[in-house]
């Protein structure tokens, strides 16, 4: 578990980020969003034991960000996939996660397993021997996406992991962090694409220099939004709209086309009177449906109330 109290940064005169106080539990997929330079990568770097905090406090498992000698286990504990991936350029693939490997004391044929599994996974396995140097933005955000999980680190912080990769690409790595959820590792990801978040993040915390607001990402619209309904009728006649209005439940109608668009109190309550008052008039209810509101709608409407 990570356990973060206060935790600060402050360079100069610029506040990264204020006050970060969360926990994030084991075996969870959990997102950091936000607009750019709203303190991201900053907490990650703190978190990885790259950059000391200015105040406040971080334990992982039971491992404190401040300790020197824990600080040495928590990088051993981490996989980090940074904002820039910084490779050897002029080494091949295989030897570019290799010399890490070494580097964090994994032993050889334990190497050989890792090296193979996530090349193999990412579709890099045949071209293996080539400098990266060579290689496609996209191909070394995956070399760094492996190099990440060489060590077979617990936990794993991806910075903007699918931000330079084609759809199938970045898809694939979705599911490939979906199965490292699978495997028991504890994942936090920094994104801007809050279609992926939505999708694989048990929680999201919005950050704008401090904690905006926590919690599941379909959790967060609700108490946000006035819930909205939308019955497609048959026919809407004319003299509707006026009618529907002065019910004492809606508190806003709209029409468009054959839809009628329905702010309501309370629809688990409210919308079987509408239905009954809708047949009672002799019109035909084709479909009812509550819309939705996505993670984009959320991270809006917050990163607006904060003055962006
Ligand atoms: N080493 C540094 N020196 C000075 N200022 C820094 C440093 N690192 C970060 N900052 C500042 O801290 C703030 C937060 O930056 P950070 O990189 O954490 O944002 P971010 O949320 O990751 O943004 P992005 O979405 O663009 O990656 C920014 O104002 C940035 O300029
Ligand atoms: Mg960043």
């Amino acid at each position: 578990m990570i356990t973060c109290e206060g935790l600060t940064k402050t360079f100069g005169s610029i506040t990264a980020i204020q006050d970060f106080t969360l926990e994030i539990p084991d075996g969870c997929i959990f997102g950091l969003l936000g607009p750019n330079g709203s303190g991201k990568t900053t907490t990650m770097r703190m978190l990885s034991c790259l950059i000391q905090p200015t105040s406040g406090k971080a334990l992982i498992d039971s491992y404190d960000i401040h300790d020197k000698t824990d600080a040495q286990k928590i990088r051993g504990m981490i996989g980090l996939l940074p904002e820039v991936p910084g490779l050897y350029e002029t080494l091949g693939a295989y030897k570019n996660l290799d010399f890490y490997g070494q580097f964090y004391g994994v032993p050889k044929q334990k190497r050989d397993e890792s090296i193979k599994r996530t090349l193999t996974n990412l579709g890099l396995w045949d071209r293996r021997n080539e400098p990266v140097g060579g290689f496609s933005k996209g191909m070394k955000q995956k070399i760094a996406i492996a190099r990440a999980l060489t060590h077979d680190p617990k936990y794993i912080f991806l910075d903007e992991p699918t931000a330079s990769l084609d759809p199938a690409a970045a898809k694939l790595v979705r599911e490939y962090i979906l199965e490292l959820k699978k495997r028991g590792n504890t994942i936090l990801i920094n994104t801007h694409n809050l279609s992926e978040a939505e999708r694989i993040c048990d929680t999201v915390a919005l950050l704008k220099n401090k904690i905006v607001k926590v919690g599941h990402p379909k959790e967060l619209a609700r108490g946000l939004f006035a819930r909205t309904i939308s019955i497609t009728l048959q026919k809407i006649p004319s003299s509707l709209l006026p009618e529907i209005s002065s019910l004492r439940y809606i508190s806003e109608a709209q029409v468009n086309g054959n839809q009628l668009i329905l702010r309501i109190r309370n629809p688990e309550e409210n919308n079987p009177q509408v239905i009954t008052w809708l047949i009672q008039k002799g019109l035909q209810v084709q479909f009812v449906s509550e819309e939705e509101y996505s993670l984009e709608d959320v991270y809006l409407k917050l990163i607006e109330e904060e003055g962006q």
